[in-house]
């Protein structure tokens, strides 16, 4: 857990997009409160509307930015013995290929090609809030690999958990991207408890995490010199100003981030470059910051190979295979329920 005055994203109302169909709600709930907190702070959940979504495909093929195409070698790397660890011995034993915020899956057609290639029996189930995403995804696998069975999902995590639950035969679940890195240590081991509840001991997870390395690198990777990650946090104002009539004056603000090698979190924030009162008309309220006070907007954690075992363990998973690049920048790491 982080420290009791590290803000925390975890008690703020987490959207149930099931039971709720306003979105807005949610965000005008989460706006309220968070910039409430005497240490203001927004979730990086809200990064994600369309301009949010282009700018973190911009992110990925950002020189600084290292996990994106690590992940992409070391999957194309070690293809075979990741797909091998994945799918049922039995190579006519049929299984879902379920993934979570599945994105523009160009990282799993890697696997997806592998496993056609390689005979096996599936039915892959890609899982994203993005409609629009899922809809793109399932054009490019229809064009580039025809014999693919795919059922796309539009749901969130909650939602896809529920799913798989109720969905009988073996699954093998992915979980790409350090995504995993985004979560608070409680909220993470929560996931990890609901994602590894529905699984057998023939079911397999497969999940991305970021290794702990030099703290520079980090660092940069987080804070690039072309600005796209200043650009994506500043979206969350541009989003603000737009969905619920905020006047955020992006002159004023800056994009600060710093890496923590205690917690092996990077921190990001948008800092107050001077003393303002911003108004939310669809609020009717209005919010005073101090000079150099700041919103936490995101925590990306990284992990090294012990502190995975311990999470595994601590959610009754167990390391079934552990795959690394070369440097061990980033890890894709096969998990099965406790013997
Ligand atoms: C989506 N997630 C894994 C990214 C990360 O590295 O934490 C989001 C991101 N934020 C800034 N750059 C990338």
């Amino acid at each position: 857990m982080p420290a009791p005055s590290t803000p925390s994203v975890s008690e703020l109302p987490v959207p149930d997009h099931a039971a709720l169909p306003d979105p807005n709600t949610f965000l005008r709930q989460h706006v309220r409160e968070g910039l409430s907190r005497p240490f203001k702070t927004l979730s990086s959940m809200y990064f994600y509307d369309d301009e949010g979504s282009r700018l973190f495909q911009q992110i990925m093929a950002l020189p600084e930015y290292y996990p994106t195409r690590t992940e992409f070698g070391l999957l194309t790397h070690h293809r075979a013995a990741i797909s091998q660890a994945l799918r049922p011995q039995d190579p006519a034993e049929s299984f879902f290929l379920l993934e979570l915020g599945a994105g523009d899956g160009l990282k799993t057609k890697i696997l997806l090609r592998e496993l056609l290639e390689t005979g096996a029996s599936f039915t892959y189930v890609p899982v994203d809030i993005s409609a629009a995403a899922l809809e793109g995804l399932a054009a490019s696998l229809r064009a580039e690999l025809p014999d693919l069975r795919v059922e796309p999902v539009v749901a969130d995590y909650a939602d896809a958990l529920r799913l798989m639950a109720g969905r009988p035969g073996r699954k093998a679940v992915l979980f790409l991207g350090s995504n995993i890195g985004n979560f608070l240590p409680a909220d993470r081991h929560q996931f990890l408890l609901d994602l590894a509840q529905p699984l057998t001991p023939d079911d397999r997870l497969l999940i991305g995490f970021d290794l702990q390395k030099d703290p520079r690198r980090i660092r940069a990777a987080y804070d690039d010199t072309q600005g796209v990650t200043a650009a994506f946090n500043f979206n969350l104002l541009h989003r603000l100003n737009r969905e619920l009539g905020a006047d955020f004056d992006l002159d004023h603000w800056q994009h600060y981030t710093d890496y923590d090698p205690l917690d092996g979190a990077v921190r990001s924030f948008l800092v107050s470059a001077r003393a303002q009162t911003v108004q939310f008309k669809a609020l009717n309220w209005t919010v005073d910051f101090r000079a150099w006070e700041m919103i936490h907007t995101e925590n990306s954690y990284k992990f090294t190979q012990s502190s995975i075992n311990q999470l595994a363990e601590e959610a009754g998973l167990q390391v079934a295979n552990f795959f690394t690049d070369e440097q061990d920048f980033f890890a894709d790491v096969v998990l099965r329920i406790k013997n």
